[in-house]
């Protein structure tokens, strides 16, 4: 049986989403039918609805989520009716290539649920990320629904299903910061302060917040930055080599997906660091760098996928450092909102009003 429920739906490039009935299948093998709880609103989520990503219109959006579970498929074991859950857009094969090489969190064949959700007239449709969860059901693979602590709240916890893992994984597992090194993060927003809160973790000893926006400057100390930046008046990288006895930082982190910036972060880092690129450019981006620069400043430009994360290794471990007290959540939330009001927390998302606009149930 399919159970109709009310979906944010991206029907055409650039257009405003808007609420669209959508048909959601019961669990078959292996799959989890999710009863949504919270879905916070991502920049990729824009991305989708611009056409950035790709062209597989519809898009069901919403893929940074929590929920519990409403019903499972035949052979689910990991979780059952009523367990509290992120959702993960990465659940390791373990199969492929690079699970086999012991690398899951580059996994190239990640589950997802089989059987399409779709329009009323049965137009299958793209959930964002394989996740889909600007909905009050959704459908996945029982995989990529990862079990935690139910004392956090939904809405602090739904954020840790993408953009909190993203930026605090691009500092801890992509860069590897560790205890002492100095650190830059370019665009503060929920991915970028992520990353300040896993450098603070780490052990970071300068944290350089890069942002043309003062309140999310605001923020990012709040979060751990130990300096701002407001690029907008300040050339950045003479600044950070400044903060860093002229040397540049250890990792250099870019959170917003734009040249621009990308250039700044590769300039900005001392020799031997790291550029880690976590912001998500659109395809038409290209940019420009001397080959001389890349092979003679060393270290290593790397790219973080969902922060290289394991969800069902990383996830309970972010919610417990919540509950200790140690990673403040809720400080993601900066409103929530109803599920009709994606695309207006798109517009707030644009003017930098917002850290995360949380969509509840
Ligand atoms: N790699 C991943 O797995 C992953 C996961 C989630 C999100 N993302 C991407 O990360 C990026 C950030 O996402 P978000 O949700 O935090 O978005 P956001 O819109 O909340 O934050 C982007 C920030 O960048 C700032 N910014 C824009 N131009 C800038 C510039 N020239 N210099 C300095 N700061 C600038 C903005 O003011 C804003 O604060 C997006 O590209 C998103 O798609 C990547
Ligand atoms: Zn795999
Ligand atoms: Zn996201």
């Amino acid at each position: 049986m399919a159970h109709q429920v009310n979906g944010v739906v991206a029907l055409a490039k650039g257009a405003p989403v808007g609420l669209v009935p959508i048909l959601v299948p019961d669990p078959g093998p292996g799959e989890a039918l999710i009863r949504v709880k919270a879905c916070g609103v991502c920049h990729t989520d824009l991305h989708y609805r611009e056409g950035a990503i790709n062209d597989n219109f519809p898009f069901l959006l919403g893929h940074e989520a929590s929920g519990t579970i409403e019903s499972v498929g035949d052979g689910v074991a990991n979780v059952a009716p009523g367990d509290f859950v992120i959702i993960a857009w990465r659940a390791p094969c373990g199969a492929c290539r690079s699970c086999l090489r012991g690398a899951p969190w580059y996994c190239f064949a990640s589950r997802n649920a089989s059987q399409p959700m779709t329009l009323a007239d049965g137009t299958p449709l793209s959930p964002a990320l394989g996740i889909g969860a600007f909905a009050e059901l959704t459908l996945v693979d029982a995989a990529q629904a990862v079990k935690v602590s139910p004392q956090a709240s939904p809405e602090a916890a739904g954020l840790v299903g993408c953009g909190i893992m993203a930026g605090f994984g691009a500092a801890m597992n992509t860069g590897n910061v560790s205890r002492g090194d100095s650190v830059a993060v370019f665009g503060c927003g929920g991915v970028g302060n992520a990353a300040i809160a896993g450098a603070r973790l780490a052990g970071a000893h300068t944290i350089i917040g890069v942002d043309l926006d003062d309140r999310k400057l605001t923020w990012a100390k709040e979060f751990g930055a130990t300096h701002t930046i407001n690029a907008t008046s300040i050339d950045p990288v003479e600044e950070i080599r400044r903060l860093t006895g002229g040397h540049g930082v250890d990792v250099a982190i870019e959170a917003v997906g734009n040249p621009l910036t990308y250039e700044q972060a590769f300039y900005a880092r001392d020799h031997a660091g790291t550029v880690v690129l976590v912001g998500v450019p659109s395809p038409n981006m290209k940019i420009e760098l001397p080959l001389l620069e890349i092979f003679g400043r060393g270290g290593s430009l790397k790219s973080s996928w969902y922060g290289d994360c394991l969800p069902s290794r990383d996830f309970p471990m972010l919610i417990d450092l919540h509950l200790q007290g140690r990673l403040d959540l809720q400080r993601f939330v900066s409103e929530t909102i109803g599920i009709g009001d994606v695309e207006e927390a798109f517009h707030k998302m644009e003017r930098g009003e917002v850290l995360r606009s949380v969509v509840v149930f």
